[in-house]
This record gives C-alpha cells, structure tokens and sequence, in this order.
C-alpha cells in the first residue's frame, strides 16, 4: 500500500470508529490553545481518545487534549476536537489532515476554528476574541504539498490541490457569528490572522514587517487546517482569542504559560461568546 492508501484508509477507519457513536454531526469544531474549556459545554457528550484513530496524529503540547467529542451544541449535532499537532512539532504543516479529512468522511459541513494569537493591533487588548476575516500564510508551506497533499492516489484527487483561497473563511458564516455576538453584546471584531510558523515567538522587527503586511494578529496555527478544509469542501470560521500584545508592542513578557494563563482567565466570556455563535450558524 502506497502512503496515500495507507493515509485514505486510516480516513475511513477513523470515520467508521466515530460513526460507531451513532451520531450524524454537520459541525465540527477545533479548540486551539485555551478555548479547552469548550467541551464542557457540550451535551450527551461521548469521547473517543485520537490514539484510538489512526488518522489523527496526538498533540505534544501542553494545553491541547487530543480527543474527539460528540455530541450537541445548542441545535446541532457537533464533533468537537480538543487538541490539534502544530507545524512546528514535525516541521510539516500537515499534521491535522487526517483529522480534517476523517470529518469531511463523516459528512461534516462546516468547521470552526479556535486559537491563540498575538495582537498587532491596539483596538484588540489581550482578553479580546477576533473573528479571522483572511489569514497569511507567511511560511508559503502548504499542508496540500506532498505525497499527503491529495486525499487518495486518484488523477482527480491529484488536482483537488489547486484550491482557491479566496473566502477561505465563509461571508455567510462569519455574518452569521457576527449577528450573534452582537445579540449576545460581545463585539467581535474581524482581522487578518498571520501565521507564522513558530515555535519561537515574533522579534518587535518581524513584528513591524506584519503590520506593514496588513495583519492584526498573529499565531502558530489554524492556516493549515483552513487549506485541507477548504480542499475537502469544508466552509471554515475561526475565531482567535488575543493572549498577548505581540512583541515589542507591550511591557509583559511574551510566554505560553502566560498565553494559557489570559486564556484561562479570558475562557469565562469567550466559551460562552463561542457557544453562542455556534448555536446560531446555519450548516
Ligand atoms: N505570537 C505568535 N503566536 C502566539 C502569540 C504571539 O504573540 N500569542 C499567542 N500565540
């Protein structure tokens, strides 16, 4: 079996494994860095560990749990990840597409992100949830790149890697999110996400350079995900939570324990916030 059969058919065990669980979700979503507390909020809720699917590679970080939940959220049928691998943990941006192409499988419709980030921007104080109106991908490294690039060893496979980033995060879902968190009186401001490849974080230069691109904030994840998404058809929202004024822009040190420290602190109003956006997208 060549590494793309290997990769399809670790997909379809995977999927069968979570349709065991009886449910049928059309959401996804994926807790980055500090929105953890998330999967409290889920109802008949049923767990089952990555280690038990073979298309899901397990976290090495701190603050990322590695486990599917299904169950609902407000009027959907949900699968929540909890726990994504980052790029900068193998050096390939390709460690979340098994997961993501095991929810396309299942018959999920939308996904909705999650992360931690750094401001560049004054208006959004640590504490702040941005809703991503477009990300860069400043590495130019592509999860689509590759002997696992394409789902499976098949011509038209092959070519689904031509994938159009133009609204790779859906008008209609962040709209939707952001009449919701009017509603529930938490203003959600929209900006472009920066990712950078990591681990280490940003000089106050580098800093300069993302602001002069256009950016608002800037984090270790996410894009990758968005790619291999968008290439299985998925529509995508995500949602950032601002950790930190990034560097140079403030007097704290930057650190991910104080990254899942303001996180920790910030999860009383962004877990609702983001429970209420999810109960009101259309999928
Ligand atoms: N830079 C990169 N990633 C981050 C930051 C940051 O300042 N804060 C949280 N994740």
């Amino acid at each position: 079996m060549n590494a793309r059969a290997a990769d399809a058919a670790a997909v379809q065990a995977s999927a069968a494994r979570l349709r065991a669980a009886g449910r049928a979700p059309r959401l996804a979503l994926l807790l980055g860095t500090g929105w953890g507390s998330f999967v409290a909020q889920v109802q008949q809720a049923e767990a089952v560990p990555y280690a038990e699917l073979p298309a899901f590679a397990v976290p090495g970080v701190r603050g990322h749990a590695g486990r599917a939940v299904l169950g609902r959220v407000g009027p959907h049928e949900v699968i929540v990840l909890a726990g994504r691998v980052h790029a900068y943990e193998t050096d390939e941006p390709v460690g979340m597409n098994g997961a993501i192409r095991t929810l396309a499988a299942l018959g999920v419709q939308a996904l909705v992100q999650t992360n931690a980030a750094g401001s560049l921007d004054a208006a959004l104080p640590p504490g702040t949830p941005m809703l991503l109106a477009d990300h860069l991908n400043l590495p130019q490294r592509s999860p689509l790149a590759g002997a696992t690039g394409t789902a499976d060893a098949t011509a038209a496979a092959a070519e689904s890697r031509f994938v159009s980033m133009v609204d790779a995060y859906c008008p209609r879902l962040r709209a939707q999110a952001r009449a919701a968190a009017a509603r529930a009186g938490t203003p959600l401001t929209e900006g472009v996400y920066a990712w950078v490849l990591g681990p280490q974080f940003e000089t106050p230069a580098e800093i300069r350079m993302l602001r002069l691109l256009g950016a608002q904030a800037v984090g270790m994840s996410t894009v990758p995900e968005t790619i291999v998404a968008r290439q299985a058809g998925l529509r995508v929202l995500a949602l950032s939570l601002i950790t930190n004024l990034a560097a140079g822009l403030g007097d704290e040190p930057i650190s991910h324990a104080r990254t899942l420290a303001v996180a920790q602190e910030a999860s009383t109003r962004c877990v609702p916030l983001l429970e209420a956006v999810v109960a009101a997208l259309e999928v």
